[in-house]
């Protein structure tokens, strides 16, 4: 197969690092650019990321020894040498939506892990077993960028990576209102215990922004197109509250449900769980987990440590199905932040972009 040519914009972060693992070993892509700061740019990618590489495995030798291009900078010129970015950089929100409409306008598409553009009514936010359709939208925001392939689509926050799909199937039943509250791992602020030691044998019950990302995303991955954008679900209604934990990998949830009148079986919600899947199982995309939605019987289970590498950390993993005696059901689930939530997440994205034609190669 011809490689699509990747560059990843922060490439030197903790999701930019995972980027470059994943797409070391991609059947479908090759990386060309790796860029980041001016900080950063015209090092080695060895020198540049130093002490701060944070991943399980080794630093690709091919990656290593690519020179750092300047995202800001070298803009133009890696548009040229690529088909797609993918873009997770730490800048101010106006400074990243600027920097993608840069490369979109460039005729670059770019694949993004930032929040920035989250809310931007023609910018499709996807979830690929939940939402694909979404990305028909980018029509029009090609049209309003006045560009042919160029276009900006963007992966939802990590902390519903795990709820959201597990209440998604049950939306059938009635699903009316969800309480849930998050307790998220340290590599989803780009620490580790190295780089942030006041998280050892700590928990903090705060992460800026966080809350409501966690009520108010899963409404627009429910939503639908109307004209040239994307119109919000208005329900069910999420609330939540999110702590930080000391944990190096992976989002665990505590999730409450409310349904109405067609309130389900606790077996029916167990077999919508077995038997769901969506748009990346049915094109049977390389990143794609085979079962989706896990669930364990085990009363102690997910569990973090044990469970967040499930199908190469693209699963969600479920357990402690039960009733509850204010809400009708309540449960746990778990999902790898920066491979399902992250960067993970993003690279099945762009999986589906390029299965669906919205991304091809270079002429
Ligand atoms: N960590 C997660 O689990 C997670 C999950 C979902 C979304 N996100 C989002 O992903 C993004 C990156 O997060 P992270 O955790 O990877 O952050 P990080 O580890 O702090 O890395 C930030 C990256 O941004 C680059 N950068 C900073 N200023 C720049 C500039 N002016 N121009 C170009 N590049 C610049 C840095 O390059 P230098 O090395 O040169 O400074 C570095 O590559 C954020 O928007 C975050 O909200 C993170």
């Amino acid at each position: 197969m011809n490689k699509y040519k990747v560059g990843i914009i922060g490439a030197t972060g903790m999701v930019g690092q995972r980027f470059v693992c994943l797409n070391s070993t991609h059947p479908w892509f090759e990386i060309v650019a790796l860029a980041a700061s001016a900080r950063s740019a015209g090092k080695t990618y060895r020198e540049a990321v130093g002490h701060r590489w944070a991943m399980e495995e080794p630093m690709p030798e091919a990656a290593a020894q690519m020179v750092v291009l300047d995202a800001e900078g070298d803009a133009e010129k890696i548009a040229q040498m690529v088909d797609f970015v993918f873009c997770a950089v730490d800048m101010k929100k106006d400074e990243i939506r600027a920097l993608e409409e840069r490369y979109a306008k460039l005729e670059c598409p770019v694949v993004s892990n930032n929040s920035a553009h989250r809310w931007t009514p023609d910018v499709p936010m996807v979830v690929p077993e939940i939402n694909a359709d979404h990305i028909k939208i980018i029509d029009a925001q090609r049209k309003r960028l006045g560009t042919k392939r160029g276009f900006v689509a963007v992966k939802s926050n990590c902390s519903l990576q795990s709820y959201v799909p597990a209440l998604h199937p049950l939306k059938k039943f009635g699903l009316e209102a969800a309480l849930v509250c998050t307790y998220q791992a340290i590599s989803g602020a780009g620490k580790t215990f190295e780089t942030w030691p006041e998280m050892v044998d700590n928990v903090i019950p705060y992460i800026g922004g966080e809350e409501e990302k966690s009520e108010q995303e899963p409404l627009k991955l429910w939503g639908h197109i109307e004209g040239d954008k994307i119109v919000n679900a208005e329900g069910p209604a999420i609330t939540a509250q999110c702590f930080r934990v000391a944990c190096s990998n992976g989002h665990m949830a505590a999730c409450f449900m409310r349904f109405g009148e067609n309130k389900p079986a606790m077996e029916e919600i167990k077999a919508c769980w077995a038997n769901f899947s969506g748009r990346a199982q049915e094109l049977n995309l390389p990143s794609a987990p085979k079962q989706f939605l896990h669930y364990f019987e085990e009363e102690n289970r997910p569990q973090t440590k044990l469970d967040r590498m499930l199908e190469g950390g693209m699963a969600v993993s479920i357990g402690r199905l039960r009733p509850d005696t204010q809400y009708d059901y309540k449960f746990v689930c778990l999902s790898h932040n920066t491979l399902r939530g992250a960067a993970g997440g993003a690279v099945l994205l762009a999986e589906l972009l390029c299965a669906e034609g919205y991304i091809g190669h270079k002429a």
